[in-house]
């Protein structure tokens, strides 16, 4: 894909704050601190687009992004480890439900997870609940840096196993070597119908 312009448009809380329904929406989900701004960060290939931070629960808002004025990202809160209160932690988890229910334009769901992690009953029931609400999904195992090249195949063919009703293929990505970037490119083109270089 060439980017040819990224802005950031809005933060918003409530529906009646997100930007017009126009433009087909891809959101990036997964847990505190996965790495969901890196990845967005990484696709659009700006360092600080979306905020990132050593710390889990950085991102507290969902955040509209707007790439070649013919898609929107959406950066949101990570689900599980924030260290925040449970009552904030509630209220982001029905910001996002109310995100994914109403949103006319989403197209599609990039699931992060950490190459490290074993897949919980958490991801099985998101996945589950994402397939009964027809948001198509595609997993994403990022960090990939930190296990050697046969490890991530491992880990792969793990996850494969774990979520075997996700037909797509499970992407191996690393902000940090860029691994996996034009693999979550396409996989976001095939959501969007978006040839590269078309607007
Ligand atoms: P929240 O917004 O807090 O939910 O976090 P997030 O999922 O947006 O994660 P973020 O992108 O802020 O990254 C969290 C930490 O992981 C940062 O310290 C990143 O530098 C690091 N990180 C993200 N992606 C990678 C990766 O592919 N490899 C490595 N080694 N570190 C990464
Ligand atoms: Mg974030």
């Amino acid at each position: 894909m060439i980017i040819r312009s990224v802005e950031f448009v809005k933060s918003a809380v409530k529906p009646a704050d997100y930007p017009p329904a126009v433009l087909p929406e891809i959101v990036f989900s997964g847990r505190s601190n996965v790495g969901k701004s890196s990845l967005i960060n990484t696709l659009v290939k700006r360092k600080r687009l979306a905020r990132t931070s050593s710390t889990p629960g950085r991102t507290q808002l969902i955040n509209f992004f707007e790439i070649n004025g013919s898609m929107a990202f959406v950066d949101i809160p990570g689900y599980g480890y924030a260290k925040v209160p449970q009552k904030v932690k509630a209220q982001w988890a029905s910001m996002i439900e109310t995100y994914l229910t109403t949103r006319e334009t989403l197209t599609g769901l990039i699931l992060i997870m950490d190459i490290r992690r074993n897949q919980g009953p958490v991801e099985s029931a998101f996945v589950e609940w994402l397939a009964r609400r027809q948001i198509p999904a595609v997993l994403v195992l990022t960090k990939a840096d930190k296990l050697s090249r046969a490890k991530q195949l491992d880990r792969q063919r793990l996850a494969a196993r774990a979520f075997p009703d996700v037909s797509a293929e499970i992407i191996l990505f690393s902000a940090k070597t860029r691994l996996g970037c034009d693999d979550v490119w396409k996989a976001i083109e095939r959501l969007i119908e978006v040839k590269p270089g078309s607007s």
